[in-house]
């Protein structure tokens, strides 16, 4: 297979990261005889330094023609402490999201064996934990009207939602359902929030369409508490835009790190990957970011095309450096392995033919 993709590797460990999932991809396509071209292009507080813009024409219009977009992080410390900068690396993100129409944010969440102990959450809690969020990523707060009023003393973000931004990623979370243990969670505020009744009415309405699968509600208050209580009960999570942000942080923490944490962006033409985590300005440079959550993020790329196959190669090599306690220090500080080395590590088991060679 012939595949163009985007690298927009933004700011702090994007880079990093981004180079390890490189690295994996490019191992793949030596083994698999593929053919993966790469093309960088800038986004976020980058970009803003070099163009003055999020997100230059340039990166949004290779991502417009390219198969698939891979990307790093997103982020900088001298924006966040400014609440007055006009411009904001978050922006460029959110604006490609948009002009990609990347309706579904697909987050999966499986702790690995070996890092049951990882979590600050106790073993019998999160062992044989496995679920996926659908968190809806173009609607929302995040997009609706922004006002602040002119002696800046007063804000608002306009949460909306329409019938057919519901439909669409509710159809992908039953689809997504029904090949997995067949229950989908809706999770909202329909005690409070009017957008959450009209997502209960669609929701219910497009599950007609998939009788085996059953459906349930939460609030998300209760959600959040459910998920680190007892997060074997979820199979399928639905949610907005911003309660699918704050939920998949948390549900992170069953796995140990925020830094395993992939994800698929999808719409009906374009697709992008990328790690759930921000850029850790303070881990820049220092090889010690965890680039499994990218590595892992090209491994669901692969898969949007088919290569199953070839993206259980790189689940397996993640699962071998975990299993062999090749893990950076968020997961375990004594160690001694860096970025680079797991980087290295993973590529190294795809390039390998016989499995065991490595070691
Ligand atoms: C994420 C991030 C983004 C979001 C930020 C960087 C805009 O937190 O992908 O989860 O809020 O969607
Ligand atoms: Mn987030």
């Amino acid at each position: 297979m012939n595949l163009k993709i985007a690298v927009l590797s933004g700011d702090g460990i994007g880079p990093e990261v981004i180079l390890q999932a490189k690295k994996a991809l490019y191992a793949i396509g030596v083994i698999y005889d593929h053919e993966f071209v790469f093309e960088d292009a800038l986004i976020g507080a980058v970009a803003i330094d070099k163009t003055g813009s999020a997100l230059p024409e340039q990166t949004l219009n290779l991502c417009l023609n390219t198969d698939a977009v891979l990307f790093g992080a997103i982020g900088d410390p001298k924006y966040d402490n400014n609440p007055d900068a006009k411009v904001r690396p978050e922006q460029g993100l959110l604006r490609l999201r948009k002009e990609l129409g990347l309706f579904a944010n697909i987050r999966p969440i499986k702790p690995y064996a070996a890092l049951l102990d990882a979590s600050p959450l106790k073993k019998e809690i999160i062992e044989g934990a496995d679920f996926t969020i659908f968190r809806e990523l173009t609607g929302g707060s995040y997009f609706g009207e922004k006002k602040l009023n002119e002696s800046g003393t007063v804000a608002s973000d306009l949460c909306e939602y329409s019938e057919e931004e519901i439909t669409r990623i509710a159809h992908l979370a039953f689809q997504s359902a029904q090949n997995r243990r067949k229950k989908v969670t809706m999770v909202d505020k329909a005690n409070v929030l009017e957008t959450s009744r009209l997502w209960r009415r669609v929701v219910k309405t497009v599950s007609e369409s998939y009788p085996e699968v059953a459906l349930d509600f939460l609030f998300v208050d209760n959600a959040a508490m459910q998920i680190i209580l007892n997060p074997r009960q979820f199979d399928v999570i639905l949610t907005e835009n911003l309660f699918g942000d704050i939920l998949s942080d948390e549900a992170s923490v069953i796995t140990g790190s925020i830094g395993l944490l992939a994800s698929a962006s999808l719409g009906t033409t374009n697709a992008l990957f990328e790690p759930i985590h921000g850029s850790y300005p303070q881990a820049k440079g220092k090889n010690i970011a965890n680039p499994v959550a990218c590595i892992l993020s090209a491994a669901m790329l692969l898969e949007h095309f088919g290569l199953h196959e070839e993206a259980k190669k790189i689940y397996d090599g993640v699962e071998i450096a975990i299993g062999y306690g090749v893990v950076t220090t968020d997961l375990n500080p004594d160690s001694k392995y860096g970025t680079n080395e797991i980087g290295e590590f993973i590529s190294n088991f795809i390039l390998s033919k016989d499995d065991l060679m490595y070691f």
